[in-house]
């Protein structure tokens, strides 16, 4: 594993979006595995900068989404559907066609459904990159602890600190989300480079025990220690528990 510190947010977000910017260029046609959450929103902000100044072209690209809340329609505005939009997609030019999110209005199937969301990242020939956050708790995508290793697209129990964070940002009375669909801890080992951003000393002991722990799935992202090309860039207070 690669660990590239830096020294705040600003530094991570260039970092990211440097790394994308050029594997874009070397293959216009990248797939991308992307994330959403507060820690994506400012390396959004650098790659809707990087494609005004004509430094990237999207318009070959194709984008995977990790994940999004089960029952929320792509309207929602807490909807990944919504925050993608708002944070990256009108801004870019990625065809609208090239862009999969998971849909959490599904209402029946789901194992079919979740099993063409698999076949179409296979169709596409597969992740280049995928970008990931990592919660308090070590998920990484909705892949909470005891989810196995060899996990694939499913519907998902949000466990309850995620359930507390995700509700910081819902209004009040609005509905308690219990479930997510997620790209599982197998499907995410497949991308052929991970890049994993963590800020803040809240992501301190999740990423020293997915750094340096054992590989368990009681903390999902150890399981990147089994892949080959895994980047983490994290600010100084995400680092401070690593020994
Ligand atoms: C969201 C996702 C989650 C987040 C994680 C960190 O698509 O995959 O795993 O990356 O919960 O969220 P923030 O960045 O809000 O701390």
């Amino acid at each position: 594993m690669l660990v590239i510190l830096k020294r705040d947010n600003e530094e991570i977000n260039r970092q990211a979006a440097q790394l994308i910017a050029s594997a874009i260029k070397k293959k216009p046609a990248l797939i991308l595995g992307l994330a959403t959450g507060s820690t994506m929103v400012g390396l959004y902000q650098h790659l809707v900068i990087l494609h005004k100044n004509s430094t990237i072209d999207f318009s070959q690209v194709k984008t995977f989404n990790l994940d999004e809340y089960f029952g929320l329609p792509a309207t929602h505005p807490q909807s990944f559907h919504h925050f993608m939009r708002e944070n990256l997609f009108r801004h870019v030019n990625v065809p609208q066609c090239n862009i999969h999110i998971p849909d959490g209005t599904i209402r029946s199937n789901y194992d079919q459904y979740c099993a063409s969301y698999e076949q179409a990242i296979r169709d596409a020939s597969g992740i280049d990159i995928q970008l990931l956050g990592i919660g308090r708790n070590g998920h990484i995508g909705f892949n909470e602890p005891t989810s196995s290793i060899a996990s694939r697209t499913r519907l998902k129990v949000l466990d309850q600190e995620t359930l507390e964070d995700s509700v910081k940002s819902f209004a009040p009375g609005e509905e308690r989300l219990q479930c997510s669909i997620t790209m599982g801890i197998g499907t995410i080992l497949e991308a052929r480079k991970i890049l994993l951003l963590a800020t803040g000393e809240s992501k301190a002991e999740a990423v020293a025990r997915s750094i340096e722990g054992p590989v368990t799935s009681s903390v999902p992202a150890s399981a990147l220690q089994l892949h080959p090309d895994v980047t983490f860039i994290l600010d100084e207070p995400a680092a401070s528990q690593l020994t």
